[in-house]
């Protein structure tokens, strides 16, 4: 049996992301010097591009416990205390979709982060009390889409801020290769990079597009994943070379078919293709936008020239 996990454990297993890598080794070895917690770590960016992995890193290179929950999961403050008493001193709390904690949990949050400490309301009525929670030292990391979307005070609270990138092609094709060994499959380099391309920059897409090329290898009695089934599968899912899937297609064409290729604001195009205005703003339009499909005006959004000839259209607007 392999050691080897999808999930890297280690900052030499994680592929990508060398600039939040390197700066959080530094951060982790000075914390571990002087025997205290790591500071709070933002992590930022598309869904997919494996903020969760980095924290479960991050914990692993700490040598501290990882307890790990989610924004809407944390209902009243009461749940945060709860969650944070538990801990260990110096372990790590992750909290996936931070921007959508409760505003009322949120605020106990800044002087737990700050100070360790709660303060909350105990009781109703009469015996309404405050009581002061204090807290053992820990590192939170919270996980959000989009930086812009959480307050000023709670942002303003992390000492380490990351952003993350889309993966380069090289980057996910060492994913996939490394993925692949994990699933003992044989894949050609060249098959491994024409999924790497249309991936979106995006590990978790890769690795999905991994395991379902492989499915059709091994119907097709293949035995090395080759760029000839990739293509083949690829096709067949409407995996598009640049990446782009049926949704992106469907945002895409409405743009130009109902709107002339805009521009045109951001909740009219998601009721537009039947899509939630939170899943076009997080994931469909940063990748669109990142690889020049779309532009963001003040007036709404555009398709561009490189939208009209991936398409295979004119672009009626077309400056000559
Ligand atoms: N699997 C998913 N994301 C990964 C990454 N960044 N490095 C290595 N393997 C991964």
């Amino acid at each position: 049996a392999s050691e080897l996990s999808l999930r890297p454990q280690t900052f030499a297993q994680y592929i990508g992301q060398e600039k939040i890598k390197q700066e959080i080794t530094v951060y982790v070895k000075a914390a571990q010097d002087r025997q205290e917690a790591l500071d709070h770590v933002l992590l930022y960016g598309p869904p997919g591009l494996g903020k969760t992995t980095l924290a479960t890193v991050i914990a692993n290179e700490m040598q501290v416990a990882v307890k790990t929950t989610t924004g809407p999961a944390i209902e009243r403050p009461g749940d945060l205390v709860a969650i944070l008493n538990e801990l260990e001193p110096g372990t790590i709390l992750f909290i996936d979709e931070i921007h959508r904690l409760p505003k009322a949990v949120e605020e106990i949050l800044y002087s737990a982060m700050e100070d360790y400490f709660i303060d909350i309301i105990v009781g109703q009525g009469e015996t309404a009390h405050p009581v002061h929670f204090p807290l053992p030292p820990f590192t939170l990391i919270g996980a959000t889409t989009r930086a812009g979307i959480l307050s000023a005070p709670l942002r303003g609270r992390f000492g380490i801020i990351g952003h993350m990138q889309y993966y380069t092609e090289a980057e996910l094709t060492a994913i996939i290769c490394r993925s692949a060994e994990v699933f003992d499959t044989k894949i050609d380099p060249r098959g491994a990079l024409e999924i790497a391309r249309r991936s979106r920059g995006t590990p978790r897409i890769a690795n999905r597009l991994l395991k379902r090329v492989r499915d059709f290898a091994q119907v097709s009695d293949k035995t090395t994943i080759d760029l000839e089934i990739v293509e083949y599968a690829l096709n067949l899912l409407r995996v598009d070379e640049c990446g782009l899937d049926e949704t992106d297609h469907k945002l895409l064409l409405t743009m130009i078919e109902l709107y002339g290729g805009g521009p045109v604001g951001l909740t009219t195009l998601a009721a537009n293709i039947g899509e939630e205005t939170e899943t076009v703003a997080d994931m469909l339009e940063p990748y669109l936008m990142q690889s020049g499909f779309l532009k963001r005006t003040p007036r709404g959004r555009m398709v561009t020239d490189k939208t009209y000839q991936h398409l295979g259209l004119i672009n009626p607007n077309q400056q000559e």
